[in-house]
């Protein structure tokens, strides 16, 4: 017995030490201790062997891996009261979000030992009592507390947050008066629907009188706000001296001219990038203005259940819409389905996210459409995380990959500064595509079909290997393109309406970007003059003279000993090719033929690494066109 409890308790000890060593052990237990004590009705992946850092769902840990800085479980159907010492032992933590759920109790008074929490999501619950004393929490930048049972006075211990930026207390039962926030960094507030009382104090009189609506609050005419709600909070508090001094008139006219000048700066400066985008269909990169993608557009007003982003299981983002939405954004370019735009999210996770534009059908197919392309998990297939149907927004969350697009890569600006894209490279992208369309092909009884294969839909995933994206939307959306388009280089000759593209087609299109990898140029080019070139036709018209290395990039021509591969590379181009869409070889047997290729190289080739040290002529200096 004794011999045993020892064992066991020696076991658990080198448990401990292997756990410490690779994780934070202590902040696992705290979460697990929550977890099992606090139910809820979504289950979490929070596996005990499993590693708490990159693996559960909702959690962040800091770049070391030595503690937990970010839990968020929005929407897990927690009920009941946070039990005590679990989620306050996580001392670390800078980002906790529970929002939406349903959990009861008064604010936990353990939280103090938060000491680092920068943002607080603790809306749509059902917490009640009074707010707690702020002033432990020096570093809060976003509280979220509305919808909830709190009541009591807005407690003064709020002025110690200089960092506080948004404040929300709306929906809830307090009282009093409102204090006079003079806080430096605020600029986002509401206390809507409340029972507070009293007048506006001057410190918050810039904010709309919305924020403060549903309240028993006198509006005197000084109240009203200076200027036009949707400008007047950010400026005025940006520009405003840090000391908080009432600002002289002069000072006043001086910041009111600035702001016009900046207004009308900013308006000048979006016509340019209107013009610059129109011009350039892909590539275009700007700052997404809050406007564009506002929560008053996205959210629909109702805060029903089945307006949330929809994440498919094993999903390592903890986030919701109300998040994404505060990201910032960026437009990373206009595809054949609509925008994309990379969102980098609070805690630093980036995402891209695809807004789809002019989707045909309705929500019961579309989820269906999503279910059937978000399971498909495979390695060569770019995974999608999340979605979110409403009547006026489609939304398709992926990952974001750095390096950026296969197109990118070869066809982004040449010469000084960029990196070439070597054969191996090529080759594992060409071996990593044909799978993952091979993959995709097989779905659905084998009858799903990508639709949209193209070199800027295909990603380099951890091992480097090409990944695709961007699957499975033709059936369901009116395609943007236009007939002179990127894509129109890689369509088919049979394929008029791209929402009848079969899979055929899309052995054709794969062939297009084995031509851009073996080639360097795009599916539809210019030759000297304006004359515009198709890709398979010119690599035909080459081929057909002279079978020689002409038609392959320049680039290319530094790696020695790799005509051989190319040239059959270059045969299996043109069999996916062919005009009769019958006569096109099987996703699976192009996958076979590109192996062999590689088989080749495994046994008769030395390793990539001797081969790129033997090779060290320079560049060739490479004038497209
Ligand atoms: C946790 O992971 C282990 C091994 O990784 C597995 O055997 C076990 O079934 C998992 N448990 C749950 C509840 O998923
Ligand atoms: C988490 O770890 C388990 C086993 O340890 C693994 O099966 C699973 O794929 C991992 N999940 C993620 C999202 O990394
Ligand atoms: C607050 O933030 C500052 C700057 O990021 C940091 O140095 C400090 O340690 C933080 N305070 C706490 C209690 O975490
Ligand atoms: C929320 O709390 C109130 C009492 O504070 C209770 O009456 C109500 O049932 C709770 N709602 C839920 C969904 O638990
Ligand atoms: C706070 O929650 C409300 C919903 O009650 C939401 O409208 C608002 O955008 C949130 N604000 C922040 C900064 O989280
Ligand atoms: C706040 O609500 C609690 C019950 O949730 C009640 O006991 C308490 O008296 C209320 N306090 C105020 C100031 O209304
Ligand atoms: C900051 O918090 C402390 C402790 O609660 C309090 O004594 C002090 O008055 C607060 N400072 C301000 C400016 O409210
Ligand atoms: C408060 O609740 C009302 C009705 O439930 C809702 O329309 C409003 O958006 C909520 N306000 C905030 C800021 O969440
Ligand atoms: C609102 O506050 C007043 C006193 O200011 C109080 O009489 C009333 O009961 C409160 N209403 C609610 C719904 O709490
Ligand atoms: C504050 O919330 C109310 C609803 O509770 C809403 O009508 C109002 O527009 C919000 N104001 C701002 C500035 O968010
Ligand atoms: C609103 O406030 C005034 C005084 O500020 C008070 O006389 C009145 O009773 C309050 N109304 C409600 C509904 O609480």
């Amino acid at each position: 017995m004794e011999a045993l409890y020892i064992f066991t308790w020696i076991l658990h000890l080198v448990f401990i030490v292997s756990q410490v060593s690779s994780e934070p052990f202590e902040d696992k237990q705290a979460l697990l201790d929550f977890v099992n004590n606090l139910p809820h009705f979504r289950s979490l992946n929070w596996n005990e062997s499993s590693p708490v850092c990159n693996n559960w769902t909702g959690v962040k840990c800091s770049g070391d891996g030595s503690r937990i800085v970010a839990v968020r479980l929005p929407g897990v159907g927690f009920s009941g009261q946070i039990p005590p010492n679990t989620i306050s032992r996580l001392s670390a933590l800078k980002i906790l979000s529970l929002r939406s759920n349903i959990i009861s109790g008064y604010f936990p008074s353990d939280f103090v030992n938060l000491r680092s929490l920068c943002y607080l999501y603790l809306q749509f619950n059902n917490f009640s009592g009074p707010l707690p004393d702020f002033s432990v929490w020096k570093n809060l930048t976003i509280v979220n507390l509305s919808n909830n049972g709190f009541n009591g006075t807005i407690p003064l211990s709020l002025l110690n947050l200089t960092q506080l930026q948004a404040l929300y207390l709306a929906n809830n039962s307090l009282s009093g008066e409102i204090p006079d926030l003079k806080l430096p960094s605020l600029q986002q507030l509401n206390l809507s629907n409340n029972n507070l009382s009293g007048s506006i104090p001057e410190s918050l009189k810039k904010f709309p009188t919305s924020v403060f609506g549903g309240n028993n609050i006198t509006f005197d005419e000084s109240s009203a706000p200076r200027a036009s709600p949707d400008v007047a909070p950010s400026s005025e508090s940006n520009l405003r001296p840090k000391n908080g001094r009432r600002i002289g008139e002069t000072a006043l006219l001086g910041i009111i001219i600035a702001a016009a000048v900046l207004g009308l700066l900013a308006f000048v400066f979006l016509i340019i990038a209107c013009r610059v985008r129109r011009k350039r269909e892909d590539g275009f990169v700007g700052t997404l203005q809050k406007r564009e993608m506002s929560p008053e557009k996205m959210v629909s007003r109702n805060q029903d259940a089945s307006n949330r982003l929809f994440f498919f299981e094993g999903c390592n983002y903890a986030f919701d819409l109300e998040d994404l939405l505060r990201a910032s954004a960026e437009v990373l370019g206009k595809g054949t389905f609509g925008m994309a735009y990379k969102a980098i999210l609070e805690d630093a996770t980036t995402v891209v996210v695809k807004r789809l534009k002019e989707v045909n059908v309705g929500k019961r197919d579309f989820e269906q459409q999503m279910e059937i392309v978000g399971n498909i998990r495979h390695e060569n297939v770019v995974e999608l995380k999340a979605y979110y149907y409403s009547k006026d927004e489609k939304l398709m969350v992926y990952d974001y990959f750095s390096q950026g697009s296969v197109s990118s890569m070869l066809h982004g600006k040449r010469g000084e500064g960029k990196i070439p894209l070597d054969w191996d490279t090529r080759i594992r992208i060409a071996i990593g595509t044909a799978r993952g369309i091979a993959r995709i092909h097989a779905e659905t009884g084998g009858k799903l079909v990508h639709g949209n294969i193209k070199s800027s839909n295909i990603f380099l995933n951890s091992q480097q290997y090409g990944c695709v994206s961007d699957l499975g939307l033709t059936t369901i959306t009116n395609s943007l393109a236009p007939v002179i388009s990127r894509a129109a280089g890689y369509r088919a000759p049979e394929v008029t309406d791209t929402r009848k593209a079969a899979q055929p087609s899309d052995v054709y299109s794969f062939g297009v970007v084995l031509l851009e990898l073996l080639t360097g140029k795009s599916p539809i080019h210019t030759t000297g003059g304006d004359e515009l070139v198709h890709l398979v036709r010119w690599v035909h018209s080459v081929v057909r003279e002279e079978w020689t290395a002409e038609v392959f990039d320049v680039e290319l021509l530094r790696y020695p000993n790799i005509e051989e591969e190319m040239v059959e590379m270059l045969q299996i181009a043109l069999a996916c090719v062919v005009r009769m869409p019958d006569q096109r070889p099987k996703m699976p047997e192009v996958v076979k033929m590109i192996e062999n290729v590689r088989r080749i190289d495994a046994d008769n080739r030395p390793s990539s690494e001797n081969k790129s040290e033997s090779s060290t002529p320079p560049p060739p200096v490479v004038a497209e066109n």
